[in-house]
C-alpha cells in the first residue's frame, strides 16, 4: 500500500478529492493514512476523523520574536515531522497547508513531498511564466496568489503541483493547469474555479506517483 499523509491548514477539499478517489479505486491503490493540520480548526481534521483516518492538530506555540520564536518554530517542525514519520509514507501532500517547511523538516522525508501551489509556477525557477498563448506573467509566489492575480488584473493564472525543495514555491513540476480569471471574478469566485482544477490534478498526481512507485 502507498501511504501518504496529507498536511492542511483549512477546508480540506482537496484532501476530500483524495478521499473520494480512494473509494471509487481511482487513486491508483494508495491510502490516505494521516491528516496532519496547524490549525485545530480546520475542516479538513473533521473529514478525516469522520472517517476514521488518523488527524493530529500540531499547533505553533505563540513565541516573541527573535531567538525564542526559531527555537518554537523548530521544536513545532520537529514535533511536525515526528508524527509524519511516525506513519512511515510515502508521500507527504501539501494541500492547503499554509506553513513554509525548513530544509530541516525536508530532509525527514527526501524527494517526497509535494505542494499545490494556486498560480502558475515556471520550470526554471524565474519570476515570470509564460502561458500557452504566449502570454508572459508574473510568477506568484507566497500564501496571498489568489487576491494577487486579481490586483495584477491577469487574464489567466492557474495552479500547480510541484515537488518541495528548500526553495519556497519552485521545485520540479508534476502538474499545472491555466485558468482564466473571468470578468467580475472576485477572490472566492477566481479561488473555487482553481480548485476544481487543483483537485482533478492531485488525484492524477497522486495515483502515477502511486504507480511509478509500483514498477520500481
Ligand atoms: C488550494 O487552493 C491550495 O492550492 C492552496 O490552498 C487551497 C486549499 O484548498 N494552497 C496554498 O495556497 C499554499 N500556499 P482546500 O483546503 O479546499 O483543499
Amino acid at each position: 500500500m502507498y501511504r501518504i499523509a496529507v498536511l492542511i491548514s483549512g477546508s480540506g477539499s482537496n484532501l476530500q478529492a483524495l478521499f473520494d478517489a480512494q473509494d471509487q479505486g481511482d487513486l491508483g491503490g494508495a491510502e490516505v493514512a494521516l491528516v496532519v493540520s496547524d490549525r485545530g480548526d480546520a475542516y479538513g481534521l473533521q473529514r478525516a476523523l469522520a472517517r476514521g483516518v488518523a488527524a493530529a492538530h500540531v499547533p505553533i506555540p505563540a513565541a516573541p520574536g527573535g531567538p525564542a520564536r526559531q527555537a518554537a518554530r523548530a521544536a513545532w517542525e520537529q514535533r511536525l515531522a515526528n508524527v509524519v514519520a511516525a506513519f512511515t509514507p510515502d508521500l507527504v501532500v501539501l494541500a492547503g497547508f499554509m506553513r513554509i517547511l525548513s530544509p530541516d523538516f525536508l530532509q525527514h522525508f527526501p524527494d517526497r513531498v509535494i505542494n499545490q501551489h494556486p498560480a502558475l509556477l515556471p520550470a526554471d525557477g524565474g519570476d515570470t511564466v509564460t502561458t500557452s498563448a504566449g502570454l508572459v506573467i508574473p510568477a506568484l509566489r507566497g500564501a496571498h496568489v489568489v487576491p494577487d492575480a486579481l490586483r495584477h488584473r491577469l487574464p489567466v493564472t492557474g495552479c500547480t503541483i510541484h515537488r518541495v525543495t528548500p526553495r519556497v514555491d519552485d521545485g520540479p513540476i508534476l502538474a499545472q493547469a491555466e485558468v482564466p480569471v473571468l470578468p467580475g471574478d472576485d477572490q472566492a469566485s477566481l479561488h473555487e474555479r482553481i480548485k476544481t482544477h487543483e483537485r482533478r490534478m492531485i488525484v492524477q498526481v497522486v495515483r502515477e506517483l502511486a504507480a511509478a512507485s509500483c514498477r520500481i
